[in-house]
C-alpha cells in the first residue's frame, strides 16, 4: 500500500517542524508548498538528508505549485504571517484572509477529499474561511487550537502539582484567543477534578487562576520572549496528534476548533469544542452541558470569533 501523502500548506517556523515530526514518526510522504521560493525545497531537502541517521522512510519535496499536493490525505494550513510582539491574532485577519482564499482553491482543486488542518490565525475565523473558500465538507475541515491551549494548561498544571504531563488531563473549550475558557472541573490530575484538588489543600483557588491566565496568555508570552516570530514547536506538535488520529483511525478525543451546527447552541461557527477524531475527519462533537458561568465565559468567546467572521465578510463580500 502507497504511504498516505501529506501536504503542508506553509514552510515557515510550524511548516519546517510540521515536516520533521510527520517524517520522524513517518506518518507519509511529505509535500511542503510555499509561495517563497526555495524555502519548502531547502527545508525538504535538510530534512530528507536527516533520514540516514535517524532511519525514517518518508519522502520529502518542496514546490510552488499546487499541482504537487495532488490527492493529498491531510493538509496542514500554516500559510501567512505570524505576530510579532504587540499584535493580537486579530490584527492579522486581513492579511491571512486573502491567504485562505488563495489556499481553499489550491487545495479543493487538488486534494478535494484532504483531511485539512487549519492553523493560521486568527484560528476561528481563519478556519471558517478556509472551509467557506474551499467548498469542502465541514467535517473535514477543522481548526488546531485547543490541543494547544491544553497542553499548555497540562504543562503548566503539571509544573503546580509537581507530577508527570501524562497524569495530567485538561479541558478547554471556546476560541483560540484572549477568550478562551479552560474548564477546571473537567480537568483533572489522575482522575481527580481541579477544583478537588484545591479542597485537599494541594493548591489554591488563587494559583489556579493564574495558571488559566498564563494558559489564556501562552501565545503572547513566547512572542514576547521570541521577538521575531510566534510559538511552532507546540503548535506543530498538536496539529501532529490531530493528523495522526485521522490517518490511523483513532478516534481520539480531541479539542478542535470544528464546525456547530447544533451542537452547544451555535448554528454555522467554528469554535473548540471538544470532538471525535478519526477516518471520518470530526466524526462527533461532544455537546457538554455547561454551568452558567461557564455558559457566560463560554458566550463571550463566541461573540469575539462571531466578530472576526462579520468582519471577514465586510473584507471580502463573496462570503457573506
Ligand atoms: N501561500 C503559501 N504560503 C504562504 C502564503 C501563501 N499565499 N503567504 C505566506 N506564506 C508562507 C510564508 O512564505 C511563510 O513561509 O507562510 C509561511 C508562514 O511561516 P512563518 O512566517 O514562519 O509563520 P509560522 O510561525 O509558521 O506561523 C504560521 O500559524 O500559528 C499561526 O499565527 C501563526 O498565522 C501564523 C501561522
Amino acid at each position: 500500500m502507497a504511504r498516505p501523502k501529506i501536504a503542508l500548506i506553509g514552510a515557515g517556523q510550524i511548516g519546517g517542524t510540521l515536516a520533521h515530526l510527520a517524517a520522524l514518526k513517518e506518518l507519509g510522504d511529505v509535500v511542503m508548498f510555499d509561495i517563497a521560493e526555495g524555502t519548502p525545497e531547502g527545508k525538504a531537502l535538510d530534512i530528507a538528508e536527516s533520514g540516514p541517521s535517524e532511519g525514517f522512510d518518508a519522502a520529502m519535496s518542496g514546490t510552488q505549485s499546487y499541482e504537487d499536493i495532488a490527492g493529498a490525505d491531510v493538509c496542514i494550513v500554516t500559510a501567512g504571517v505570524a505576530r510579532k510582539p504587540g499584535m493580537s491574532r486579530d490584527d492579522l485577519l486581513g492579511i491571512n484572509l486573502k491567504v485562505m482564499k488563495s489556499v481553499g482553491e489550491g487545495i479543493a482543486a487538488n486534494a478535494p477529499d484532504a483531511f485539512v488542518i487549519c492553523i493560521t490565525n486568527p484560528l476561528d475565523a481563519m478556519v471558517w474561511a478556509l472551509r467557506e473558500f474551499s467548498g469542502m465538507p465541514h467535517n473535514k475541515v477543522v481548526g488546531m487550537a485547543g490541543v494547544l491551549d491544553s497542553a499548555r494548561f497540562r504543562h503548566f498544571l503539571s509544573l503546580e502539582f509537581g507530577v508527570s504531563m501524562r497524569d495530567v488531563s485538561a479541558f478547554v473549550l471556546g476560541g483560540h484567543g484572549d477568550t478562551m475558557v479552560p474548564l477546571a472541573r473537567y480537568s483533572t490530575v489522575a482522575g481527580i477534578p481541579l477544583p478537588d484538588l484545591v479542597s485537599m489543600g494541594w493548591t489554591t483557588q488563587e494559583k489556579l487562576d493564574a495558571i488559566i491566565q498564563r494558559t489564556r496568555d501562552g501565545g503572547a508570552e513566547i512572542v514576547g520572549l521570541l521577538k521575531t516570530g510566534s510559538a511552532f514547536y507546540a503548535p506543530a506538535t498538536s496539529a501532529i496528534e490531530m493528523a495522526e488520529a485521522y490517518l490511523k483511525d483513532q478516534k481520539r478525543v480531541l479539542p478542535c476548533a470544528a464546525y456547530c451546527d447544533g451542537e452547544f447552541g451555535l448554528n454555522g461557527f467554528y469554535v473548540g469544542v471538544p470532538t471525535v477524531i478519526g477516518a471520518d475527519g470530526i466524526e462527533k462533537i461532544i455537546d457538554i452541558k455547561l454551568t452558567k458561568d461557564e455558559q457566560a465565559m463560554f458566550d463571550n468567546s463566541v461573540n469575539a470569533v462571531k466578530g472576526l467572521v462579520k468582519a471577514c465578510k465586510e473584507i471580502d463580500p463573496s462570503l457573506a
